[in-house]
C-alpha cells in the first residue's frame, strides 16, 4: 500500500495552555443520547467513550443549557445547577480516561428555546412563535448563568470550556441584524450588537480565571437580512482582544439550514472552510474549520492552505470513529462516509428521537437502540 503521511493533520498544537496531540477536534454534535430532563445517561457515557477512542484530539461535547429557560430541547444536556455536576464530572473523565482534551459546549437557545415563552434581544416572529423581549436585567442574570455554567465546567474537570456563539441561538441573536432590533446600548450598529457576547465572554473569563474559554463563532447567517462576514470579522477581532482561547467557525441557522439553495451548498465537502479562513485572516487565535471535511486528504488540504488550525469532525466521526486511525495508517478507503443524500440524524433529532446511522452495522444500531432510555 502507498501510504501517504498527513503531516499537518498529525502534528500536535499548543492552544491556551492545552496541548492537543494532533489536529481533529469532534465538532459539537447533539444526537438526543441525554436522558430525559438532560441528565448524563449511559448511551451518552458510551458514545463520548467511542468519540475519545477514534484519536481526535479533542472531544466537544454537544451544547449543554445554562438557563432551564434556555434549553433547546427536553433531551438538551443540562449545566444549569450544581445537582448535574455529579453526571458531567463523569463525562469529562470517560473523555480524559482516553487521553483526549475534553470540552463542554454551554448555551442559552434564546428564541429557539424549548419553552411556553422563550426570550430573544427582540420580539421577533420564528415558525409561527414570537419571543419576549429581554430587559437589561434578565440579560445581566443570563450573563451570570454563562459564568455559574462554566464554572461548573471547570469544576467538573473538563479542560476547557465553549460558548456557542453558532447556529442562530441567544450570542448569535444579539449579533444578527435580523433578530436584534433593540434601540438601547445593546442594538444598533454592529460594535453595540457584539457587546452582549463580549460581556459574556469577559464574566465567563473573570470566573473560571487560567481555564481555557473558546467560541462557536458564526461567521455567515446565509439570509439575505443577516448577518454577513464584514460584520462578523468585526465580532472576531473583539473576541480576540478580550482572550478567547479559538474560533470554531460555521455558518447558518435554524433559519437559513431548511432552504434549497443552503441545503445543496451544505452537501459540498468542506461547505464552511471559506468562512473558516476569511475569520482567520483577521484573527490571530487558533480557527476551527468544519463541514464535511470527509476525507484526510481534503483535512490536510485545509491545514496545508492556511484556511484553519483545526479540523472539525462532527457527522464525519460520528459516523466512522476510526475516521483518525484509519488516516494514520493510509485506509482512506475504507472510511466510512456520511452520505450527502442523508439527513437522518438532524430529521431525527429535530423529532425527538435519537439520532441512529443507516450506514453503521445493524449490530451497531441495535447496540445504540439497547442503551436508549
Ligand atoms: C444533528 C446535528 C447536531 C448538531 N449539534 C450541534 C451542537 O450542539 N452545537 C454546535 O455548535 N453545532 C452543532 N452541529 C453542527 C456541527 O458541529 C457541524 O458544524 C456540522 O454538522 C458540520 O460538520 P460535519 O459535516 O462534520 O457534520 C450539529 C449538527 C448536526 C447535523
Ligand atoms: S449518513 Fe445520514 S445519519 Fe449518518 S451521519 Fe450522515 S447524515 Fe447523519
Amino acid at each position: 500500500m502507498n501510504k501517504t503521511v498527513y503531516k499537518n493533520l498529525f502534528t500536535p498544537l499548543k492552544i491556551a495552555g492545552l496541548k492537543l496531540k494532533n489536529r481533529i477536534t469532534l465538532a459539537p454534535l447533539y444526537l438526543g443520547y441525554a436522558a430525559a430532563g438532560g441528565k448524563v445517561s449511559p448511551l451518552l457515557l458510551y458514545h463520548y467513550k467511542e468519540m475519545a477512542r477514534s484519536g481526535a484530539a479533542m472531544i466537544m461535547i454537544e451544547n449543554a443549557s445554562v438557563s432551564p429557560n434556555g434549553s433547546g430541547s427536553d433531551r438538551t444536556i443540562r449545566c444549569d445547577h450544581n445537582r448535574y455536576l455529579p453526571g458531567l464530572e463523569k463525562l469529562a473523565l470517560t473523555i480524559k480516561d482516553e487521553r483526549s482534551c475534553a470540552g463542554l459546549q454551554i448555551n442559552h437557545a434564546g428564541r429557539f428555546a424549548h419553552v411556553a415563552m422563550p426570550v430573544a434581544p427582540s420580539s421577533v416572529q420564528v415558525f409561527n412563535r414570537t419571543p419576549r423581549a429581554l430587559t437589561k436585567k434578565e440579560i445581566t442574570t443570563i450573563q451570570k448563568q454563562f459564568a455559574d455554567a462554566a464554572l461548573r465546567v471547570k469544576k467538573a474537570g473538563f479542560d476547557l470550556v465553549e460558548l456557542h456563539g453558532g447556529t442562530g441561538y441567544l450570542l448569535a441573536q444579539f449579533v444578527s441584524p435580523r433578530t436584534n432590533r433593540r434601540s438601547d446600548s445593546y442594538g444598533g450598529p454592529i460594535e453595540n450588537r457584539i457587546q452582549f457576547p463580549l460581556e459574556v465572554l469577559k464574566r465567563v473569563k473573570d470566573t473560571v480565571g487560567d481555564f481555557p474559554v473558546g467560541y462557536r463563532f458564526l461567521a455567515d447567517e446565509w439570509l439575505p437580512d443577516g448577518l454577513g462576514l464584514k460584520e462578523s470579522k468585526v465580532l472576531a477581532k473583539a473576541l480576540e482582544k478580550q482572550g478567547v482561547a479559538y474560533l470554531s467557525v460555521m455558518g447558518g441557522t435554524y433559519e437559513s439550514f431548511f432552504r434549497p439553495d443552503i441545503i445543496r451548498k451544505s452537501k459540498n465537502p468542506g461547505y464552511m472552510v471559506s468562512l473558516a479562513g476569511a475569520i482567520k485572516k483577521e484573527a490571530r487565535v487558533p480557527v476551527i474549520a468544519a463541514g464535511r471535511i470527509s476525507t484526510p486528504a481534503k483535512a490536510e488540504s485545509v491545514l496545508a492552505n492556511k484556511k484553519a488550525d483545526l479540523i472539525g469532525l462532527a457527522r464525519m466521526l460520528w459516523v466512522d470513529p476510526q475516521w483518525p486511525q484509519k488516516a494514520r495508517s493510509g485506509a482512506d478507503r475504507s472510511i466510512l462516509k456520511c452520505s450527502p443524500k442523508c439527513d437522518a440524524c438532524f430529521q431525527l433529532v429535530m423529532q425527538g428521537k435519537p439520532a441512529i446511522c443507516p450506514r453503521w452495522s445493524k449490530e451497531k444500531r441495535n447496540h445504540y437502540r439497547t442503551l436508549f432510555r
